[in-house]
């Protein structure tokens, strides 16, 4: 694996401020595969899940009808947007507030928790692996969350000073809600309900935080938010910006927008999902697009598996007729980034 070769760049959001164009490395028309930047494809009409419905105590009906259409997305788009999830509006405000308070913050403050070269944690942008890599117009501050005693508290900003409370409110309430979800994804496939969330215990799970800001772009025809990739993780849970659209997700060779359902959360499934369930879950190719006017904010919270845990698809779904599909892998976080940091996609490297 490369060495990381991280140079810390301007930030887009200075960029943004000052009125620079995009340096050419962050162009990305006719450099990444999947197709040219389309700031308006139609609209991607994923399934509405209702989560209160997956419960246990939801009426037997409801739920039932509930795990086919979680099932259907699942294996078509490897994506779905939550509701009835427990979390209000006002209270998804609120987050959205303080990380907006963060970006806010002046340059040099925001600098006291930049990442530093090695690290996955901080303040930052794209990490810079290869000469030709496309950079993202994105700016970031990614945090481990759980467990709680990986946490790294020198990267927590203490401004706004509510930070710290809000982010650890959000993480026990998301943890919660991934729960319903893994069980409710064994459940729909007719396996015993830890089959999945087994990898994901106390001890294994690891849950990282990736607060996100896009910055209006000049050139928005040119310059992607977050170029096309895969999530590394098992799920990931992301609160999109009400203000404006920026996410699309590929399907059947097609670009389609994610449309912003207030006080929906979106979920898509990881590699190492996609890897667990032998390829019956789909594992989007999904990127961002920035707009001229608008910036954007967005919360994703990733879920994966302890890098020291061997992960491969679960038995009970290999047999004759869907043969594995997968190998084994280990540590598939840092690999996938690295894949496509370089343009490759990262199952493809381990499909068998
Ligand atoms: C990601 C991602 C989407 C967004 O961070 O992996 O796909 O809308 N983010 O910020
Ligand atoms: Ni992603």
């Amino acid at each position: 694996m490369a060495t990381e070769d991280w140079l810390p760049a301007k930030p887009a959001q200075k960029m943004a401020i000052d009125g620079d164009q995009p340096p050419s490395k962050y162009i990305s028309n006719n450099k990444t595969k999947f197709g040219p930047v389309e700031t308006s494809p139609p609209f991607a009409h994923v399934p509405i899940i209702n989560i209160g419905c997956l419960v246990s105590s939801s009426k037997h009906e409801d739920q039932q009808a509930e795990l086919a259409k979680l099932r259907s997305a699942l294996t078509t788009w490897g994506c779905f947007q939550a509701v009835n999830h427990g979390l209000a509006d006002s209270y998804l405000d609120n987050l959205r507030q303080v990380i907006k308070q963060f970006f806010d913050l002046p340059l040099k403050e925001k600098s006291k928790y930049s990442r530093e070269a090695g690290s996955s944690q901080g303040y930052g942008n794209d990490k810079t692996y290869t000469a030709n890599q496309v950079q993202d117009w994105c700016d970031r501050l990614s945090l481990r969350l759980l467990p709680i005693n990986q946490r790294q508290l020198r990267f927590w900003p203490e401004k706004p000073s509510n930070f710290g409370e809000t982010i650890d409110d959000y993480t026990a309430k998301i943890k919660s809600i991934y729960m319903v979800i893994f069980e409710a994804m064994a459940k729909c496939l007719d396996l015993e309900e830890n089959v999945f969330s087994k990898n994901f215990t106390e001890e294994n799970d690891i849950l990282l935080g990736r607060f996100m800001l896009y910055p209006p772009c000049p050139t928005p025809d040119a310059v992607l938010g977050v170029k096309p990739h895969s999530d590394r993780s098992g799920i990931t849970l992301l609160l999109q910006d009400p203000r404006v659209e920026g996410l699309q997700v590929l399907n059947d060779g097609k670009w389609y927008m994610v449309p912003v359902i207030r006080g929906a959360l979106f979920v898509n499934l990881g590699d190492q999902m996609e890897i667990m369930s032998n390829g019956i879950f789909k594992s989007p190719i999904h990127r961002v697009v920035t707009n001229k006017e608008k910036g954007r904010i967005s919360v994703a919270m990733f879920t994966e598996p302890d890098p020291d845990k061997e992960i491969g698809p679960v038995e009970i779904l290999v047999d004759e007729k869907r043969p594995r599909a997968y190998k084994t892998v280990k540590d598939f976080a840092v690999f996938n980034h690295e894949c496509f940091q370089k343009g490759i996609v990262p199952l493809d490297a381990v499909r068998i």
